[in-house]
């Protein structure tokens, strides 16, 4: 959450080079921040992976990848010339010491030539089991002492479960500062989330409603319309819960129910949010059986295309028990939401991709007005949508122009597209600057993957130790199972969506 660039020269050492996350997320946002003058005039981008290419074969795959994935659309050969000269190639056996003295050697040189420290960047963007060995070989090749100046960036899963989280917290902590270690939620540096603190914290109106006397339920949903696509063996391994909930979704309810920080303070932040984890409710084998579902999808048509069920999806189990989809009831027990229900869902090949927080307010304590006036009648509802449309809207009664008194429901909308007219930065973009700048707000800390872990353990251990019957339960295109209707149906609500592209009126 940087307010300005770095002008520290800065290295970039990405491990995981040649891989999916670099190519359509690390490399369009560095090329991107270039663009915009956030990148240091000096910097280097040392991308390192097992694969052998020369600097030349590395540089015209980032082209590629970049007229592929970029926000900002195919490169333009003088601002392209311009950056790629920074962008070098180093093949590399994590396990090997000498491929760590081999960085050490182009830090010592890029120093010399820039005659300066240069702050050092790791980026982990590879396979989770590489992180012990990475990490441990940085710290031994003497890479990590100044604390100052080295960083280290992970990636998610931050371990498998609470134990392996615990272990790997233990790990690098060992080996690094605090003030060294980057946990990555990609959610966190997207610009709508990041605007639900200042949407909360920079109104006044809001903080008097924001609490059980007025809000009914939260709602926090991350549809996807996409499957698992080549993803099939590390998401059998992983599933919904682990793969969104644990940490996208609860970094989401974080936002929505912590307290308001002192100040705008990288650690005061991450402790109120870690807060609210520890005041969520732990699961009862009990309560998974009454306030989690799951789900898998089965076969379908989304937009006129054939796709096919999860178990058919290339490297999965024909007989997987992982779910592709999981919905959740949470409670936080504090003052503020004592009774306040947290309804929380995601899922693959669903019938639209949206992100969307909605906050249910209480109703009115008496109806004044006569029935066939009020035929349309809706609680208030505060919805932000965090993607794909980016807006925050508060639902509310007016009365429908005529001579009757006829009441509907009508959105008050803030709509980015048609506030501002400068383009929203990718999350990835936000933090890679920030890992520049050592701002550590939109990060992970240790603490708090460990509190998201901890809550979830009951549920998947419940899960992985019950098979499904009833898998595949949803098909591609529909809005889940119908045990997540009975979920939230069971309290007297429904799921809300959002009608995508800008239609005014929410669907109920
Ligand atoms: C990733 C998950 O962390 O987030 C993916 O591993 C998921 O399975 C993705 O598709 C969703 O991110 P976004 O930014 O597209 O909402």
């Amino acid at each position: 959450m940087s307010t300005k660039a770095t002008s520290d020269p800065t290295i970039f050492i990405i491990f995981g080079g040649t891989g999916d996350l670099n190519a359509r997320k690390l490399a369009p946002a560095l090329y991107n921040l270039f663009l915009d003058g956030w990148m240091p005039k000096k910097f280097s981008i040392i991308g390192t992976g097992r694969t052998k290419m020369s600097d030349e074969e590395f540089r015209t795959k980032l082209l590629e990848d970049i007229n592929q994935f970029s926000r900002s659309g195919k490169a333009e050969k003088e601002k392209w010339d311009e950056f790629i000269k920074n962008v070098y190639y180093q093949v590399s056996d994590a396990k090997d010491a000498e491929t760590y003295k081999e960085f050490g050697k182009r830090i010592d040189a890029h120093n010399a030539e820039w005659k300066a420290k240069a702050n050092v960047i790791y980026y982990l963007a590879v396979a989770p089991e590489f992180f012990p060995i990475i990490t441990t070989n940085i710290a031994k090749a003497k890479l990590a002492e100044d604390k100052k100046r080295v960083r280290i960036v992970i990636e998610k899963p931050f371990g498998h479960d609470l134990e392996s989280a615990q272990e790997l917290n233990k790990l690098i902590s060992s080996l690094y500062d605090d003030c060294q270690i980057y946990l990555i939620d990609h959610y966190l540096g997207k610009e709508t989330v990041q605007n639900i603190m200042a949407f909360r914290f920079a109104n006044s109106i809001l903080e008097p409603i924001w609490n059980r006397n007025f809000i009914e339920h939260v709602q926090i949903s991350v549809t996807e319309q996409l499957g698992v696509q080549d993803r099939g063996p590390y998401y059998e391994g992983s599933g919904a819960l682990r793969d969104m909930i644990q940490n996208h979704l609860l970094q989401l309810l974080c936002f929505v129910a912590m307290e308001a920080p002192n100040s705008f303070n990288a650690e005061e932040l991450r402790n109120r949010k870690v807060d609210v984890l520890k005041a969520m409710r732990k699961f009862t084998p009990e309560d998974v059986r009454t306030s989690a579902v799951r789900g898998q999808y089965g076969p379908g048509w989304i937009q006129g295309e054939e796709v096919p069920g999860y178990r058919q999806e290339t490297k999965v189990d024909p007989n997987s028990n992982t779910e592709t989809f999981a919905a959740i009831k949470f409670f936080v027990d504090n003052w503020r939401w004592h009774g306040v229900p947290f309804y929380v869902r995601t899922g693959k090949r669903m019938h639209q991709s949206a992100s969307t927080i909605t906050i249910q307010f209480k109703d009115v304590p008496h109806l004044v007005f006569p029935a066939e006036a009020t035929d349309s009648w809706q609680q208030n509802r505060l919805i932000i949508s965090i993607q794909p449309e980016m807006s925050i809207r508060l639902q509310v009664q007016a009365k429908r122009p005529g001579i009757d008194m006829v009441l509907n429901t009508v959105d008050m909308v803030f709509d980015y597209k048609g506030t501002y007219t400068n383009e929203a930065p990718e999350a990835y973009e936000t933090l890679l600057l920030d890992t520049m700048a050592g701002d550590q707000t939109l990060f992970m800390r240790g603490d708090q993957v460990e509190a998201a872990w901890d809550l979830i353990m009951p549920i998947l251990k419940t899960w992985e130790g019950k098979k499904s019957l009833s898998f595949p339960n949803y098909s591609a295109d529909s809005w889940g199972p119908e045990v997540a209707e009975a979920l939230i149906a069971r309290d007297g609500f429904h799921w809300f969506t959002l009608p995508v592209n800008g239609n005014k009126k929410a669907k109920h």
